[in-house]
């Protein structure tokens, strides 16, 4: 991604999520809050002109980077506008069921089973407290994790490549589930976007 950003169309209707996602909610979510982090994000980087030639990924990889009078700016809003557009592309109305492929012998090998990874990861992304990401991760040594950011931060600023994400901001969820958010991420199993995961894990 580089700049000027753009949101990203949806893959899917604003619906097609339903019912584990609204469409009330896949609107404001896309429509208003990821289209304020991409209009921010562009504000930043106008004031940093060497950065507009740089991968938006890159400039997150190492946030020390970025000078001092548009670090917090990108960081949280370019953290925003990567993460909301891996987390469309990794749900799908056809989604749901397990993985498969290297993806899920990565998944048993790391955690024993897949429904041992998936308790973990629901466990992790419903007591993290306050607003931010759990994500499944890879390390360069292969190494899966599931760990959570706060706020926009990403993995790949300690080095991780995520491969699957579950946004715990309220904005996802509060207009359907409100402060239900283990609801939330037990419906979100239903829509996962395994082949896509498959592909995050295959381009490492
Ligand atoms: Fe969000």
């Amino acid at each position: 991604m580089l700049y000027p950003y753009q949101l990203p169309e949806l893959p899917y209707q604003y619906d097609a999520l339903e019912p584990s996602i609204d469409e009330r909610t896949m609107h404001f979510h896309h429509d208003e809050h990821h289209q304020t982090y991409v209009t921010q994000l562009n504000d930043a980087v106008q004031k940093w002109p060497e950065g507009q030639k740089i991968n938006l990924e890159k400039i997150l990889s190492a946030p020390a980077r970025i000078p001092e009078h548009v670090r917090a700016a990108i960081i949280n809003n370019g953290g925003g506008h990567w993460a909301h557009s891996m987390f469309w592309k990794i749900m799908s109305p056809s989604g749901g069921g397990e993985p498969t492929g290297v993806v899920a012998d990565a998944i048993k090998k790391s955690f024993g089973s897949f429904r041992a990874f998936k308790d973990l990861f629901s466990t992790e992304a419903a007591s993290f407290f306050g607003s931010g990401w759990t994500w499944l991760t890879i390390a360069p040594n292969g190494e899966l994790a599931i760990l959570s950011t706060p706020n926009h931060n990403l993995p790949q600023a300690d080095d991780l490549k995520p491969l699957l994400v579950i946004d715990l901001w309220e904005h996802a969820y509060y207009l359907k589930y409100q402060n239900r958010r283990f609801e939330f991420i037990e419906n979100w199993w239903h829509i996962v976007n395994w082949p896509q995961v498959l592909e995050n894990y295959e381009k490492k």
